[in-house]
């Protein structure tokens, strides 16, 4: 059955300019905007703080069997209820959702969670597998990618920016951003990969308004095949 409106997919590694672009971008087209990596990482600083270790699949399972996770208007992320926004920036976060999300059962619930918030339709939904596994059918599909060092880079400004971590060096920050690469794209549940249908975009070079006017284009593009 067709949706009430289109499902607009942006996958790619962290530090592509994949959430700001898409924020943006949602602003503009009057889209919802879902950062599926915010559900990854509220739900792994959720978890923690409730004591539970991210090695300790038991446990974990059970935490996970009937956790609910929710956004609100302005983009607050809540887990049971609880508003974790501000509390999953931090590289303890990076570390903490980069190793949930390799696990299937994690990846099953979030899943289906995300499924249930873009099953409405007119929404941007941004993390590694909105093409591949949670849209597949998604009506446009785009791949950021960049190279590690620019990533590394864009993501000490923001650390540095937002006062967060500022003893972390660049070298340990391209260090981090490595081994998610690693995790996300040779874990076995759901691996970090373009959909064949998906257009490639290689930020490396552009700046976020080239990203966002490149992105725009072929989603308008394609949406005008919408129907
Ligand atoms: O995009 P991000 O860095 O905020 O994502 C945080 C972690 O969650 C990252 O290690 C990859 C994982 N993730 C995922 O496995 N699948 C998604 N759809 C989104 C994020």
């Amino acid at each position: 059955m067709r949706r009430k409106g289109p499902v607009v997919a942006i996958d790619g590694p962290s530090g592509s300019g994949k959430s700001t672009v898409s924020r943006n971008v949602a602003r503009k087209l009057g889209f919802r905007y879902v950062d599926t990596g915010a559900m990854y990482r509220a739900f792994a600083v959720a978890a923690s703080e409730e004591g539970i270790e991210a090695e300790d699949d038991e446990t974990l399972k059970r935490f996970t069997e009937n956790v609910e996770m929710s956004f609100d208007d302005n983009g607050h992320i809540y887990v049971d209820g609880r508003d974790y926004t501000h509390r999953i920036r931090t590289p303890l976060a990076d570390r903490l959702s980069s190793l949930v999300s390799t696990k299937g059962f994690v990846r099953e619930r979030l899943v289906f969670l995300q499924r249930r918030i873009g099953e409405e339709g007119c929404v941007i939904m941004e993390g590694r597998d909105i093409g591949t596994v949670v849209f597949p059918d998604a009506d446009v599909k785009i791949f950021l990618v960049a190279s590690q060092k620019v990533r590394a880079e864009r993501r000490y400004r923001e650390l540095k920016e937002k006062k967060i971590a500022q003893g972390a060096s660049q070298e340990y920050i391209l260090k981090g951003i490595e081994e998610r690469d690693r995790r996300d794209t040779e874990r076995s549940h759901s691996p970090l990969r373009r959909a064949e249908d998906a257009v490639l975009i290689d930020t490396t070079e552009l700046s976020l308004e080239e990203v966002e006017r490149k992105v725009m284009e072929v989603i308008r593009g394609r949406l005008k095949e919408w129907k």
